[in-house]
C-alpha cells in the first residue's frame, strides 16, 4: 500500500473549507488524532509531574513519550537528547546563548545568506556579545544554492559554530549538510541544523545528517506549536551551562519552567500520525522512514507538476533554486509575476480560495542577496503531505488568470 492522499485529507478538519492549503511552510493544519490527544490532556485531568499520584506519572509519561518521538522522527539515537521549547527562534536564542558561554574574543562563527533569520539573528547577537567575529556565507545568487566549498572555505581552527539551514523556507534548495558537518567537525566546530522546513520533507537521519543539533518545529509537521533541538550525542548538552533553577537536572535544564502537556500529547500524537501514512509493519522508526519516504514522493510530485504549470505562464519568473534537482529541494516554489506585487497576487489568489504566502517569509538573507526584499519578496507556493493535483491545479489557473487578464487595480 503507498500513501493515499484522499483517505490523509478526511483527517484535517481544516480542510473541510475546500481551500487549497498552499502554505504549509507558514504552519500546517493538524489531524483529528492531534486534536484528540490534545484535548484528551486537558479532559483526563491536569497537575505537574513529579508527584506521587497517578495523573502526576501520567502527565511525566507524557513528557518521555514525546521525547521518544521526536528521536524517532528524526532517527536520533537517544531521546535525552530532545530538548522543547516554543519554537524554533525561542530555542535557538536558548542554545545561542548556552554555545556563546565558550566563546572567546576572536572565535568566528560561521552563518548563511541561505538561513531563515531564526538561525542567523540569535547567533550574530551571542557573537556580538561575545566579541566573536561572523562570517557570511554567500548564497549562489543564480543557482540558488549554498555551495559547502563556500561554507568549507570560510572555516579554520579559530571557527565555534556552523549555522546552516537543511532546507531553505524561501527557494526550497538543501545544501549538502552531511558535507558541511564533516568540514566543521574537521575544524572542531559544532553543527547546528535548521531543520524547520526540512523535517516535513524528508526522511530525517540524524547520524547521517551528521549536525550536532538539529530543530524542529512540531506546527511544521502537523502538530502543536512547540520545537525541539535534538542533539546527536546527549553529552553534547551535559557539557553546556544554561541558566535554570538550582532543582532542573539533565535534559529538562534547557526547558524553562512547567512543560505544556498537552502540547506534548500533540507532538507525539503527530509522529504517530506520521508513522502510519503508509501502512506495514515494524517499529515506529521504520514505520516513520517508510511514510516520510512515501510523503516525498507525493510532495516531488507535486512539486513538479507546480512547476510544469507555471512554467510557461507570461510574466512569471521564479526565484532561483527552482532548477535544482527534486532531490535537492524542497517542495516550495517561489515566484514574482510582472506588472503584480507578490502582496497583490497574494491576494488575488486568496479571491480564487488559494492559501499561498507572500513576503520575504524571514529568509532575508536570500532575499536581499536576491534583490527582492525591498520590493515585496515573492509569492511562495508550499506542499504538503494533505495536498493535492486539484490544489496545485486552482494555484496555477489562478496565477494564469491574473498574467492574461488586466491586472491588478
Ligand atoms: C526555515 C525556518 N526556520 C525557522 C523558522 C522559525 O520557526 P518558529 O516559528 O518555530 O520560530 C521557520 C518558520 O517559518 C522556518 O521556516
Amino acid at each position: 500500500m503507498g500513501f493515499e492522499v484522499a483517505a490523509v485529507r478526511a483527517r484535517f478538519p481544516a480542510l473541510a473549507d475546500g481551500r487549497a492549503w498552499l502554505d504549509g511552510a507558514a504552519g500546517t493544519q493538524v489531524p483529528e488524532s492531534v486534536i484528540d490527544a490534545v484535548t484528551d490532556v486537558y479532559r483526563s485531568g491536569l497537575g505537574n509531574q513529579g508527584a506521587a499520584f497517578a495523573t502526576s506519572h501520567r502527565l511525566g509519561g507524557l513528557v518521555a513519550d514525546a521525547r521518544r518521538a521526536v528521536a524517532d522522527l528524526v532517527g536520533a539515537p537517544d531521546p535525552a537528547g530532545v530538548v522543547f521549547g516554543p519554537s524554533t527562534t525561542a530555542l535557538t536564542y536558548r542554545f545561542a546563548g548556552a554555545l556563546a558561554a565558550g566563546w572567546r574574543p576572536g572565535d568566528e562563527v560561521v552563518l548563511t545568506e541561505l538561513d531563515h533569520e531564526a538561525n542567523v539573528g540569535p547567533w550574530a547577537r551571542a557573537a556580538e556579545r561575545a566579541g566573536a567575529v561572523v562570517r557570511m556565507a554567500p548564497l549562489d545568487r543564480l543557482s540558488g544554492t549554498l555551495r559547502t566549498e563556500t561554507v568549507a572555505g570560510l572555516l579554520n581552527h579559530r571557527t565555534r559554530l556552523v549555522a546552516v539551514t537543511a532546507a531553505s523556507n524561501l527557494l526550497g534548495t538543501m545544501p549538502d549538510v552531511p558535507a558541511i558537518a564533516a568540514a566543521a567537525r574537521e575544524v572542531g566546530a559544532v553543527t547546528y541544523v535548521d531543520g524547520a522546513h526540512h523535517c516535513p520533507h524528508a526522511v530525517v537521519d540524524l547520524p547521517a545528517l551528521g549536525a550536532d543539533l538539529y530543530v524542529t518545529s512540531a506546527y511544521k509537521w502537523y502538530g502543536p506549536h512547540l520545537a525541539a533541538v535534538v542533539a546527536r550525542e546527549p553529552g553534547l548538552l551535559d557539557g553546556l551551562a544554561v541558566d535554570n533553577l538550582r532543582p532542573v537536572t539533565g535534559t529538562a535544564r534547557f526547558e524553562l519552567g512547567t512543560n505544556p502537556f498537552p502540547a506534548l500529547a500533540g507532538v507525539a500524537a503527530a509522529v504517530d500520525h506520521l508513522a502510519g501514512l503508509v501502512e506495514g509493519p515494524g517499529a515506529r522508526r521504520e514505520r516513520l522512514a517508510r511514510s516520510m519516504a512515501g510523503v516525498v514522493r507525493h510532495e516531488r510530485g507535486l512539486a513538479g507538476a507546480l512547476l510544469a504549470g507555471l512554467r510557461d505562464v507570461p510574466g512569471l519568473s521564479f526565484l532561483p533554486g527552482w532548477e535544482e534537482p527534486a532531490g535537492r529541494r524542497a517542495p516550495t516554489v517561489s515566484f514574482r509575476l510582472a506588472g503584480w506585487s507578490p502582496a497583490e497576487l497574494a491576494g488575488e489568489l486568496d479571491r480564487a480560495g488559494v492559501n499561498a504566502w507572500h513576503g520575504t517569509a524571514y529568509a532575508l538573507g536570500a532575499a536581499e542577496a536576491l534583490g527582492i526584499a525591498g520590493s515585496g519578496g515573492a509569492v511562495r507556493a508550499s506542499v504538503n503531505l494533505y495536498n493535492d493535483s486539484s490544489d496545485v491545479s486552482r494555484l496555477v489557473e489562478a496565477v494564469r488568470k491574473c498574467a492574461t487578464g488586466r491586472g491588478p487595480g
